[in-house]
């Protein structure tokens, strides 16, 4: 049964440019990642102002494993570059380019109860 982990982001109306600019030039390694099934960033239109990054493993033990890998690591190059150099106080989360897109996140797990996709 496949399992979907959401990271939910917070991003300031001012930093959203500058996240969705990241997530297009990212490092794409996800995709060579062992039991990975689906990947989509989805952009808040109505009801929320928070940012999903959906995917979708094969099963839990898939995606820890990715969590644990430098393939996550370098998929997080970007984000955990600025997060350090905010840390060291050489620039804010509002900065355009320093201090992280993203001023808040946390993680959702979904299994799949049911799924469908349109008929052949
Ligand atoms: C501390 C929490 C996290 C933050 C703030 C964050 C933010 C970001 C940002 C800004 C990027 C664009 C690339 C970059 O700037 O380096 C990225 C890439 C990505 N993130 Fe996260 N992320 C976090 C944790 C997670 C988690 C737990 C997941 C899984 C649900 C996830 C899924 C992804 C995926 C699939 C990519 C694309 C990587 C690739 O192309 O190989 N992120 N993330």
């Amino acid at each position: 049964m496949s399992v979907v982990k959401i990271n939910v982001l917070t991003v300031p109306a001012d930093m959203r440019a500058e996240l969705e600019r990241r997530f297009s030039s990212r490092a794409g390694m996800v995709e060579s990642a062992d039991g990975f099934e689906w990947f989509e960033l989805l952009r808040p239109v109505e009801g929320t102002e928070q940012y999903l990054v959906y995917t979708r493993w094969r099963s839990e033990e898939d995606f820890q494993k990715w969590q644990q890998s430098q393939a996550f690591q370098r998929g997080h190059a970007q984000a955990a570059a600025q997060a350090a150099q905010a840390a060291q106080g050489h620039g804010q989360g509002h900065g355009h380019g320093q201090g992280p897109a993203a001023t808040g996140s946390e993680v959702w797990t979904f299994e799949v109860a049911e799924s469908a996709g349109p008929k052949a």
